[in-house]
């Protein structure tokens, strides 16, 4: 593969689409597909073949649209319309209206804020490619910042770009990924490995996978990318066997890419090889951890280690490894097509580019949007959200899943970015976003996530396995009615040890939900200690009748 066949395949992709006076994208993400969005692909083909327009009507499967609550969602371009909730029943109707006003009886809209309000690096193609086509990829833009970096006269200009766009990584801690990158290339060893960390066992987060199942070439690409600037030649993305659309759409292009030679060896018809395969986890939430999802790797019990050493130095089978999320990745390639200053001229001083959120929970517009870092979280919630539905109050948004923490009413205005999370008690996290009205009790809440931390620890180190035990039967206490004031002091004491003893990630952050929610929202703890009721009237025990 040359630049020019590169190119080539690039132009004939274009000039066939643009021959096409009318584009339906039929969203084929696995949301959509579960209200048979492939049904509804079916039919748009069957009835423009039916009409002998398949010359000019382009009918295509795409990735993830945003909007996933109000699936099957389309786009139909150039008129610009997004149809939601569409039936087998309404094709006649929307092939009728183009070329002329959209079907209003569909809600048809490009106006909407929810996507008017995003930008898009990560999920720029989510909804435009079809995934399972390559060649779609390419017309994009796709494998240029491969054909760049492999051509690079030395690796280190790639990672300065990485350095300079100031990207920090998705996976939750928010480490400078160029830092890593350069820790990776100057481990001195012939065998170095990139691993994808697409496990993401956040309850509520489902970023990573609608990038799988909308753009699979775009995460390869990052990878293959890190390869050439690390110095590895070898590549694994650790997916959960839970995500099967996503394994098949990363297989399929996968396949794709060895066919054409941006994957395998001489690509670009250079020494740098490259190869990648796929890992199936079984699910496990501690499997995201590195060093646990290394041992998975390898085959054996996924439990976490001591750090250091890092992986950076001592990863798979003991060699250098690359360890990047699945979203980190995907910002590569535009990061080399367009240069690192381009990505840290978006964001804030700290935190640089976009972040995707799957916003969740008592909000009108549920579903994947990505933002520029440094947005409000009233933007986010009440903007592109749509505000509270049934007209109830907002209460606080969990961001970070069980690592995170509660954002109550008067922090709505807060810019969303690394800082100021962990500023109120949260984190960034993966990128879960679950908004809460008034109808949510905040102990329940944390009692939730407490109860997800405590079978999901692994059971290596005692604060963890037996603090999350003894935190979550305190809650349990508390919303049964049961609870004492001492309660809330042994609460705080159990959180502190958990958090400063544990072993890994998960222990010492587990109690984030408990302390934030306490720091909060105390007087719901002492509302169902005190008065033995839930102010939210969610714990089974009276309260306000309002929020029943
Ligand atoms: C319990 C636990 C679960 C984790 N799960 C994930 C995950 O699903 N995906 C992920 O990318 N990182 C996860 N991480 C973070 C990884 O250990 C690691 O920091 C990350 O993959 C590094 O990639 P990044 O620098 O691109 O963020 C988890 C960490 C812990 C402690
Ligand atoms: S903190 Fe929890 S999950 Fe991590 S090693 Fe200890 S027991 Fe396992
Ligand atoms: S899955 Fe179809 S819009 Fe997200």
């Amino acid at each position: 593969m040359s630049l020019e066949d590169l190119q080539g395949i690039a132009k004939i992709e274009k000039d066939r689409q643009e021959g096409f006076k009318h584009k339906i994208h039929i969203c084929v993400a696995a949301g959509c597909l579960s209200c048979q969005s492939d049904l509804l692909k079916a039919a748009f083909e069957k009835e423009v073949n039916i009409r002998g327009l398949e010359n000019w009507v382009d009918v295509k499967g795409v990735g993830c649209l945003g909007l996933c609550a109000a699936g099957p969602l389309i786009a139909v371009e150039p008129q610009g319309t997004y149809y939601r909730s569409v039936q087998v029943t309404d094709v006649s109707e929307i092939l009728d209206s183009l070329g002329g006003a959209p079907v209003s009886r569909l809600d048809g809209s490009s106006q909407l804020p929810f996507f008017k309000r995003q930008e898009k690096i990560v999920l720029e193609n989510c909804g435009k490619i079809d995934p399972e086509r390559i060649e779609d990829y390419i017309a994009a833009g796709g494998y240029e910042g491969l054909y760049l970096a492999s051509r690079s006269a030395a690796p280190s200009e790639i990672i300065e770009e990485v350095v300079a766009s100031g990207l920090r990584g998705r996976g939750g801690a928010g480490f400078p990924t160029g830092l890593k990158w350069t820790a990776v290339s100057k481990a001195n060893s012939s065998t170095k490995f990139i691993v994808c960390n697409a496990d993401e066992g956040d309850p509520g987060a489902f970023m990573d996978r609608s990038v799988l199942e909308s753009d699979p070439h775009r995460v390869i690409e990052g990878m293959a990318i890190a390869g050439a600037a690390v110095g590895a030649s070898h590549g694994f993305i650790y997916v959960r066997a839970e995500y099967p659309l996503a394994v098949k759409r990363l297989r399929t292009a996968i396949a794709q890419a060895e066919r054409l030679g941006v994957l395998g060896n001489n690509i670009f018809n250079t020494p740098f090889n490259f190869d990648v395969k796929v890992r199936l986890g079984a699910g496990a939430f501690v499997c995201g951890e590195e060093t646990a999802l290394i041992a998975s790797i390898e085959g054996r019990r996924g439990t976490p280690r001591p750090r250091p050493p890092f992986p950076a130095e001592f990863g798979l089978w003991g060699y250098p490894t690359l360890i990047n999320n699945v979203e980190t990745l995907a910002n590569i390639p535009p990061i080399i097509r367009k240069g690192g200053k381009w990505f840290a001229s978006i964001g804030t001083e700290k935190s640089k580019g976009t972040k995707v959120f799957a916003l969740a929970g008592r909000v009108n517009n549920t579903g994947l949007i990505e933002v520029p870092m440094g947005t409000s979280l009233r933007e986010i919630v009440f903007d592109i959200g749509g505000g509270i539905p049934e007209g109830r109050n907002f209460k606080a948004v969990q961001t970070g899943g069980p690592s995170g923490g509660c954002i109550p009413h008067q922090h709505l205005d807060m810019p969303v970015d690394y800082e100021s999370l962990a500023q109120v008690g949260s984190i960034m996290g993966s990128g879960g976003m679950i908004v809460m009205d008034d109808s949510s009790c905040m102990v329940d809440v944390a009692k939730f996530f407490m109860e997800f931390c405590m079978s999901e620890s692994c059971g290596k180190c005692v604060p963890c396995r037996v603090g999350t035990t003894q935190i979550h039967n305190l809650l349990s206490k508390i919303t049964g009615g049961d609870g004492k004031p001492a309660d809330v002091r042994m609460l705080e004491e159990l959180c502190d040890l958990v958090k400063s003893t544990s072993l890994c990630g998960l222990g010492q952050t587990a109690p984030n939900p408990v302390m934030s929610t306490l720091r909060y929202f105390r007087d719901e703890y002492m509302a169902h200690i005190k008065e033995k009721s839930c102010p939210a009237g969610a714990c089974g025990m009276g309260g306000s009748k309002e929020a029943k």
